[in-house]
C-alpha cells in the first residue's frame, strides 16, 4: 500500500516534493497525513494547501517524552499509513512510535551517514572540512540517524560554501532521492534484515 504519513518540523520542501509526485497516480505513494511537533511549521501550510489533513503534537503539551511519543504514535496511526517519512522532523522518535511501525519509518538526513549524524549534519560536514557530503535516506531505529541505509547521494562542497549555500544544493538532490525511494518502497515494498535493506 502507498499510504504515507510525513513528519515535519520545518519548511517542508521535501513534503512539497512528495505532494507534487503523488499528484501522478502512477507514483504509487500518496501523502494521507502530515504530523508536526511545531504548530508554526511551514510544512503544515503546504499540507493544508494540498488538502492533506494535519496534526500537531507539541512536546510542551505533554508531561514527559514518553507521553509525547505515545501521542505521536497515535496521531500517525489515525491515518493508517503503510510508510512514515520523517522529512525535516527534528526530534528523536521514541519506542511507542517505532514499536507501532516497525521498519516502516524512514528518515532523510543531509549528510552521508554514518558521517555527521544529528541536528547539524551540514554545518558539521563543513566544519570538518569534508570535500564531499550529501544526503541519506534510511530506516529509523532507536539511535540517532543510525538505522539501515536505503539510499545515498553525494554533493561536492564548493570553495566559499557556507551552511546555507551547501544545504540548498544538498536539498535539491535530497528531494529527488526521497521522492524516488518513497515511490519505489510504495510500489515494490521494502524488507529490512539486519542492516540490509531490499526494495522490490
Ligand atoms: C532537510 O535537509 C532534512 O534532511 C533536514 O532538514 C531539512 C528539512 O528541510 N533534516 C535534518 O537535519 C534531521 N536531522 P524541509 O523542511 O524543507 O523538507
Amino acid at each position: 500500500g502507498g499510504r504515507v504519513v510525513v513528519l515535519v518540523s520545518g519548511a517542508g520542501s521535501n513534503l512539497a516534493a512528495l505532494l507534487a509526485a503523488h499528484d501522478d497516480p502512477a507514483y504509487g505513494a500518496r501523502v494521507v497525513g502530515v504530523v508536526s511537533d511545531k504548530p508554526g511549521a511551514g510544512g503544515l501550510e503546504i499540507a493544508r494547501a494540498h488538502g492533506v489533513p494535519t496534526a500537531v503534537v507539541a512536546p510542551a503539551d505533554f508531561p514527559d517524552r514518553a507521553a509525547w511519543d505515545r501521542a505521536v504514535a497515535e496521531s500517525i496511526a489515525v491515518f493508517r499509513p503503510d510508510l512514515v517519512v520523517s522529512a525535516g522532523f527534528m526530534r528523536i522518535l521514541g519506542a511507542a512510535t517505532l514499536g507501532r511501525f516497525p521498519d516502516r519509518v524512514v528518515n532523510t538526513h543531509p549528510a552521508l551517514l554514518p558521517a555527521f549524524p544529528g541536528a547539524h549534519g551540514v554545518r558539521d560536514a563543513l566544519a570538518y572540512g569534508a570535500r564531499v557530503t550529501g544526503c541519506t535516506v534510511h530506516v529509523v531505529d532507536a539511535g540517532v540517524d543510525s538505522g539501515p541505509i536505503i539510499a545515498q547521494a553525494a554533493v561536492e562542497v564548493q570553495p566559499g560554501d557556507d551552511e546555507a549555500s551547501l544545504h540548498e544544493r544538498i536539498k535539491v538532490v535530497e528531494r529527488a532521492l526521497l521522492v524516488e525511494w518513497v515511490g519505489r518502497i510504495a510500489r515494490e515494498g521494502m524488507r529490512v534484515e539486519g542492516r540490509q535493506v531490499s526494495v522490490g
